[in-house]
């Protein structure tokens, strides 16, 4: 019997609770347009925009977006300022809209790298909608799933060395809890736009049961619509979880 917590017991999943994106084709979008990169990030803002309000009516309960990883540091220093001034203005420009539609917003990744007034700016943020019942918003800014993984080994090793965990009482589950996102539901669908398909050093250690779902769609023109295709797709598809799809026949309908 396996000690992951991350197996649920449950397929019934016509609709996903928890969805991450990873938005990709913001530049693509820009140049077929010739506008610069950046233009394509600024309209990529505009679908997040659309992407959460969408979730809220769906009453989807947890949406994570990966706005910046630790691998984007290596872009044009100006197209970094660019993203880290669009991040301050978005989350300005849309803080009250989030509160008032019950939005609670939460950050991950490795925030040391930004500018105090950006780290300032996510704990008030964070704050001022934590005890929204809505949406779960996760940004997940200078995140890698890597990172994650090493972070929670290190707080893991440092509960060891200080006695309150004893190495044979690790087991996934217990790992579970120091990674990112261990208090909200299980990831149940990876939406990737722009075409490619891979995983880019998302969410490793929580996308052991996910459904994944690759899109053409460009993120900038990606709506609502484009949403529920992939909530459809969602639907169609068998979760077994390791068990084969004559029991998971029968615990659906026991
Ligand atoms: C990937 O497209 C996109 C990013 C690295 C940045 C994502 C940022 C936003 C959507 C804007 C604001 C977000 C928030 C949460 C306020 P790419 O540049 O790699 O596109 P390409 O593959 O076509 O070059």
């Amino acid at each position: 019997m396996s000690d992951d917590v991350q197996t649920p017991r449950v397929a019934s999943n016509w609709r996903p609770r928890h969805i991450a994106i990873v938005m990709d084709g913001n530049g693509r979008w820009a140049q077929q347009r010739s506008l610069p990169r950046t233009a394509g990030h600024r309209e990529g803002a505009k679908a997040v925009r659309r992407v959460v309000e969408a979730c809220v009516e769906r009453d989807i309960a947890v949406l994570t977006l990966f706005a910046f990883s630790s691998e984007n540091w290596c872009r044009p220093r100006r197209e970094v300022e660019i993203l880290m001034n669009l991040f301050l203005t978005t989350l300005r420009g849309e803080i009250r809209r989030l509160d008032v539609a019950n939005v609670r917003l939460r950050f991950i990744g490795d925030h040391r790298a930004f500018s105090p007034t950006l780290q300032d700016y996510i704990r008030k943020a964070e704050q001022r909608t934590m005890r929204n019942t809505g949406l779960t918003l996760v940004i997940a800014a200078n995140y890698g799933g890597r990172w994650d993984i090493v972070q929670a080994a290190k707080q893991a090793a440092a509960d060891v060395a200080a006695g309150r965990l004893s190495p044979s009482d690790l087991t996934s589950e217990t790992f579970h809890r120091y990674t990112c996102l261990a208090d909200l539901p299980e990831l149940d669908l990876f939406i990737r736009t722009g075409g490619e398909q891979r995983i880019s050093n998302f969410l490793l250690w929580q996308l052991a049961y996910t459904e994944l779902y690759f899109s053409e769609r460009l993120w900038p023109d990606y709506s609502a619509g484009d949403l529920d295709a992939a909530c459809a797709a969602f639907a169609s598809r068998q979760r077994r979880f390791g068990q084969t799809g004559e029991q998971v026949m029968q615990d659906q309908h026991a």
